[in-house]
């Protein structure tokens, strides 16, 4: 069977509606403390494995599914940062919007939403923050129905109305959507799914309905390869101790291996240097803030790796690569990048 490769998942959204939270409930992580005033300010990385996405859901868990797992992009929310949210979007194959149930849209997630539909972007909205709705009583990382089906019909409906709103605000955008557990064709209709990512209430549904979009997305999309010359985004430029330059860094397409010659988008022209050393942090850590790599000798897509390379003190983030064996090979990717 051909190896199906892991789609790459952005989370977008308004400054604070909690996307990094979202991601620290899923990971078993507390990213959220290591970041100044609890801002996120770069694109972050975690490759959660499959097996973890399948305990979350636990019984709900569906048969066939092939894919190995998702890297989640953690995008900036602050409106300082849309170039950093269009990156973010560019590089996805599917997203979760995420939206404060009860602050409803905001300017980021309009933005956000447009980033989306430039790029056609499948996505699921997370309305977050369920467990303050007046009243709401929490059931620790329940799925959301079953939650629901224990509130006061008076909470049910405030929350009914929160979902309303969204779903009006939505359609203004073009986009009809529902609650997911009414809705019968999700290629048609964008899913809405109420959690907390503080309680991990929905968070099962809302893996379960990403998990499905991904498996059906990437089995008709043939332009997404796992082998093949890697092609990757450059996230940040780091010095390390012990490593000298490295560049944290996200492969989206094909398999990158030490020994590697790439080419990288610069300031200054194209930097052309080789592959000294992949590091990859473990699973469902985020890049952002491990500590632990482990030396690899090769990464198959999609994966956010630190790589080690000499040469590379003036590259951006922001930067494009790709693995180049010829000189032909550089002049064609001067080419693309010229387009971009
Ligand atoms: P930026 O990356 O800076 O745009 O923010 P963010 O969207 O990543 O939000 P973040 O995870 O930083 O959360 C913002 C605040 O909301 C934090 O204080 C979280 O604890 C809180 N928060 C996030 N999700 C929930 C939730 O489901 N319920 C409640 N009560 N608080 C939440
Ligand atoms: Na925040
Ligand atoms: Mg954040």
């Amino acid at each position: 069977m051909k190896k199906l490769r892991t789609p790459i998942v952005a989370v977008l959204g308004h400054v604070d509606h909690g996307k990094t939270t979202l991601l620290d409930k899923i990971r078993n992580t507390r990213v959220i403390a290591k970041e100044a005033g609890g801002i996120t300010q770069h694109i972050g990385a975690t490759e959660v494995p499959i097996e973890l996405i399948k305990e979350i859901c636990k019984d709900l868990w569906p048969k066939n599914i092939t894919i190995p797992g998702l890297l989640f992009i953690d995008t900036p929310g602050h409106k300082a940062f849309t170039n950093l949210r269009k990156r973010g979007g560019a590089l996805a194959d599917l997203a979760i919007l995420v939206v404060d149930v009860n602050e409803g849209f905001k300017p980021q997630t309009e933005e956000a939403l447009m980033i989306l539909r430039t790029f056609k972007t499948p996505f699921v909205v997370a309305a977050n923050k369920i467990d303050k709705i007046p009243g709401w009583q929490s059931f620790e990382n329940q799925p959301f129905l079953k939650s629901f089906q224990q509130q006061d019909d008076v909470v049910k409906q405030r929350l009914e109305n929160k979902i309303y709103d969204l779903i009006g605000e939505l359609y203004k955008y073009g986009f009809s959507a529902d609650r997911f557990d009414r809705i019968r064709d999700f290629t048609r209709t964008v899913a809405i799914v109420p959690v907390s990512a503080l309680t991990g209430e929905g968070i099962p549904e809302l893996l379960l309905v990403l998990v499905g979009l991904a498996q059906r997305y990437l089995e008709k999309n043939l332009r997404l390869h796992v082998e093949g010359k890697a092609k990757g985004t450059v996230l940040e430029v780091k010095e390390e101790k012990g490593l000298g330059m490295t560049m944290d860094v996200i492969i989206y397409d094909g398999t990158l291996r030490v020994g590697d010659k790439i080419a990288i988008g610069g300031v200054n022209g194209v930097v052309v240097t080789h592959v000294r050393g992949i590091l990859k942090p473990r699973p469902a850590q985020e890049i952002r803030v491990e500590s632990k790599f482990k030396s690899v000798k090769e990464v198959t897509a999609a994966a956010g790796v630190k790589i080690v390379a000499p040469g590379i003190e003036n590259v951006v983030a922001g930067s494009e690569f790709e693995v180049v064996e010829s000189e032909e090979d550089v002049k064609k990717f001067e080419e693309r990048i010229r387009k971009e």
